[in-house]
């Protein structure tokens, strides 16, 4: 019935779906309520250092329980039109219990599409957020070497926000009770090697406040100028399963180590940028597209969503039409189509419906 009503309201209202025709309506009680996305509320917008913010929001009370480590879409009225990029979430979900707060840090684009608005969000003003998504969870039952770049400290500060939650008032507790074995308590160990540039580390109170609350926790700032590669530091957590969230700079020697020692490795990395020149003609193209681990040809003809159902990628989807976002993914890099407009998008990290949408250009796809 609901995908009747929207097969009619597309064709007779121009809009995508039934409830999508009463957005104006029902924004007038509810400030940018949108079919399809969550509310949240900004609570602030605070410079962490001169380029990068921290936004704090409140979602509203139906968005899911996240996992710490995953992501969120953002979406803006920018100009009259609607813009969103992805951020993980900085945050718990302890603190999202607590608090109804989440977190997000964001480093300031000069030339982004989104990132230059936001310093101007103020206190109450309502954006839009998807649900969360990703699988960048934190293991508690192996010692974890965590690997971050820059702001790529994000899932592992909400990880470690909910780890604390959880563990150290168990720990304090142990130190009092003589029976327990101190190793058992001290179990698994958690590293954290944090690469920025000098004076560029971020969250360096609260990561001293954790190490300080759990003793299975230690961290080193380093710097490429004065501390050296990563390779030099990997060695001694041979026995560890790694994570990694940062550049490629950072992810490519951390991946090369752990393949060539057989360590298993979970990552978040930010790829090169892919050329922006591109050729948008409709004459027929083959691109490579990278969708999680796997790696396949596609072309320009069909949509994405057709040529990973023909390679056996397993992948969500529902009304194959642009309606239910049952297929929405996040495109990390490079250009898609728009399908149903002809418009593009451009090279930056963002939600796509896959059943919509075609490659002008390589990219690289996460589910
Ligand atoms: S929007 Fe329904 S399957 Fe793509």
């Amino acid at each position: 019935m609901k995908s009747l009503l929207s097969k009619i309201s597309h064709s007779l209202f121009h809009h995508l779906t039934w409830k999508g025709y009463w957005e104006p309506l029902v924004q007038r009680f509810k400030p940018a309520w949108r079919d399809g996305l969550f509310r949240a509320q900004i609570t602030s917008a605070t410079y962490l250092n001169p380029n990068t913010l921290q936004i704090l929001l409140s979602p509203e009370k139906k968005w899911p329980v996240h996992l710490a480590g995953q992501h969120v879409s953002l979406t803006l009225e920018i100009n009259g039109r609607l813009t969103t990029r992805v951020f993980t979430i900085a945050s718990g979900a302890s603190t999202r219990a607590l608090e109804n707060e989440l977190r997000l840090i964001i480093r300031i684009k000069e030339q982004g599409a989104l990132t230059p608005h936001l310093p101007t969000l103020s206190p109450g003003q309502w954006v839009n957020i998807s649900p969360p998504m990703g699988r960048f969870a934190l293991r508690e039952d192996k010692d974890i070497l965590m690997i971050a770049g820059g702001s790529g400290i994000t899932p592992f500060i909400a990880m470690l926000e909910d780890y604390t939650s959880k563990h150290a008032a168990k720990h304090s507790s142990n130190d009092c009770n003589e029976h327990h074995s101190s190793q058992a308590s001290m179990k698994p160990n958690i590293h954290l090697l944090y690469y920025a540039k000098q004076g560029e580390h971020l969250l360096i109170d609260e990561l001293s406040n954790i190490s300080s609350k759990l003793p299975n926790f230690a961290f080193r700032l380093l710097t490429k100028a004065n501390d050296g590669d990563v390779e030099r530091y990997l060695p001694e957590f041979n026995s560890y399963e790694w994570m990694v969230c940062g550049p490629l700079s950072l992810y490519g020697p951390v991946s090369k180590n752990a393949l060539a020692n057989n360590i298993s490795l979970e990552s978040e990395h930010f790829t090169a940028l892919l050329p922006t020149v591109f050729d948008s003609s409709e004459e027929e193209q083959t691109f490579l597209i990278q969708h999680d681990d796997k790696v396949l040809h596609v072309n320009n003809q069909q949509s994405l969503l057709t040529q990973l159902q023909q390679a056996n990628v397993s992948v969500n989807y529902g009304c194959g039409m642009g309606i239910c976002h049952q297929c929405q993914c996040v495109k990390k890099q490079g250009i898609v189509r728009d399908m149903r407009t002809g418009e593009l998008s451009d090279n930056a990290e963002e939600l796509i419906q896959l059943c919509v949408s075609q490659a002008i250009t390589n990219l690289e796809l996460q589910s």
